[in-house]
């Protein structure tokens, strides 16, 4: 679950602003909770007052350190907890900001009222001054929520199953495209014919279309970003057995860009918090290393001596694996008739035929919607998904029931959801497993040339 607590003078307009609709459902469920706390509560004046006039003159009142100071301590209770100040003095908020926030457990968002708070109680707890635009509010409560709001609704399970954020983001880097809904005319204006006509593939085609014309015309700044994408996109093609993973990260709209060096490139998975980094030679990998944030969980590489490189930063492997996509665009036939996208309630099902997995991973796959398994009767028999970074994984089949084609039927299933989606799925098999091995190859993947490495940095 994941806490927002806001301290503020109107705890009412937070209680009431956020009671309603998804945020108000996510918390009604426990998925998130909204915590709005009354600085005024905290204050040690007499009458209550916790503003004074500023030092050295100027107009209006600032709010007081002390009350700021002991409403903060009272929720924190001397942990490090990530406190935002929202101002309009901060640095600007985007969904670069919210994806990253999403990822803290408990937030503090502090809300500044009259001309602002006493600048030393801010040097003591804030981490992060946050601005929500260039534009000045009477006080930072419509800003805290604006931030819980599109914070909250990536935290998995809060837009309910099967509509994750990884789903929307295809378009990343590109505005909407527009959508319509009944009746087919309206004021003599028809819905396009297009979104009429049943074909996935075209209508796909069109929305692109769409998306890239009014994000030229209405933001060129989104939209030469979405043009560089493209042509490294493009640039790795040449080499896609081994590049798909990083292809499919930006495609997706889940990957930024950190560096480009010649064909080179490193790209962060902003969801997963892994660095894939594509270097030809060990020169280009120091390069590209530089650029890479400090805190990366994960390393994805493909080369020995990126190996050498990271760990000399400290990096282990975790995994050796071989990588395989699938390219072809028809669905493959899924023979078990039985698989569902599983929900959270499914997680007590899992031990029960698997204990080798990490459950607390098992519960953020389930969350956002991207686990599916395969039925006999009420009995769980098997289960895979799709991996935070965007492989296909965690196949796993019932000792009982190996040998069946659950795990092909598994494995299909959740190709044909990705290519729903104009996905190319890919996924990553370890060497020793050889029936997995055997699977990908059954199933008409091909085989990368390069060997895959994921690093860790031990705890
Ligand atoms: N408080 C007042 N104006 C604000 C803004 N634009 N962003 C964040 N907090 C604010």
């Amino acid at each position: 679950m994941m806490k927002f607590h806001v301290l503020t003078l109107f705890p009412e307009m937070i209680a009431q602003g956020l009671a309603a609709s998804i945020i108000g459902r996510a918390a009604e469920k426990n998925i998130i909770a909204v915590d709005p706390v009354n600085i005024r509560n905290y204050t040690t004046d007499r009458h209550g007052r916790v503003d004074d006039t500023p030092y050295g003159g100027g107009a209006g009142m600032l709010m007081q350190a002390q009350p700021v100071y002991d409403a903060h301590r009272a929720v924190s209770g001397g942990r490090k907890i990530r406190t935002l100040y929202v101002t309009p003095q901060g640095r600007p908020f985007d969904q670069k900001m919210a994806a990253e926030l999403a990822k803290e457990e408990e937030l503090i968002l502090l809300c500044g009222h009259y001309e602002g708070i006493d600048e030393r109680v801010l040097n003591e707890v804030v981490t992060d001054f946050v601005s929500i635009g260039d534009y000045v509010l009477t006080g930072g409560e419509l800003a805290a929520m604006v931030i819980i709001d599109a914070v909250a609704r990536l935290v998995p399970g809060v837009l309910g199953n099967g509509t994750s954020a990884e789903e929307e983001s295809f378009y990343n880097d590109l505005l909407e495209y527009p959508q319509y809904t009944r009746p087919e005319v309206w004021q003599g204006q028809s819905v396009p014919k297009v979104l009429l006509s049943g074909d996935h593939a075209a209508i796909r085609e069109w929305r692109l279309e769409q998306a890239k014309e009014r994000t030229k015309a209405l933001r060129p700044d989104l939209y030469g970003r979405y043009e560089e994408r493209q042509r490294l996109i493009g640039r790795l093609s040449r080499d896609k057995r081994n590049q798909i993973h990083i292809m499919e990260c930006l495609a997706r709209g889940q990957g930024e860009i950190l560096q480009i060096a010649g064909e080179d490139a490193a790209v962060y998975h902003r969801e997963s918090g892994v660095c894939m980094v594509k270097a030809s030679s060990a020169e280009s990998g120091r390069y590209l290393l530089t650029a890479c944030p400090e805190e990366t969980k994960r390393y994805l590489v493909s080369r020995d001596f990126m190996c050498g490189l990271l760990w000399e930063r400290g990096y282990r492997e975790i995994a050796v694996c071989r990588q395989f996509l699938y390219t072809r665009k028809v669905p493959l036939p899924v023979r078990h008739k039985d698989i569902r996208q599983l929900d959270t309630e499914s997680l007590s099902c899992i031990p029960a035929i698997c204990d080798t997995q990490n459950r607390a991973y098992l519960e953020e796959r389930l969350r956002a919607g991207s686990m599916y398994g395969a039925f006999v009767g009420d009995r769980l028999v098997g289960f895979a998904g799709v991996h935070a970074a965007g492989g296909i994984g965690m196949l796993y089949v019932s000792e009982d029931f190996r040998g069946n084609g659950v795990g092909a039927s598994l494995e299909s299933y959740v190709i044909n959801r990705l290519l729903e989606r104009g996905y190319t799925p890919y996924g990553h098999v370890a060497p020793c497993r050889e029936a997995a091995l055997r699977l990908q190859e059954k199933l008409g993947l091909y085989q990368a040339g390069d060997t895959f490495y994921w690093l860790e940095k031990p705890e």
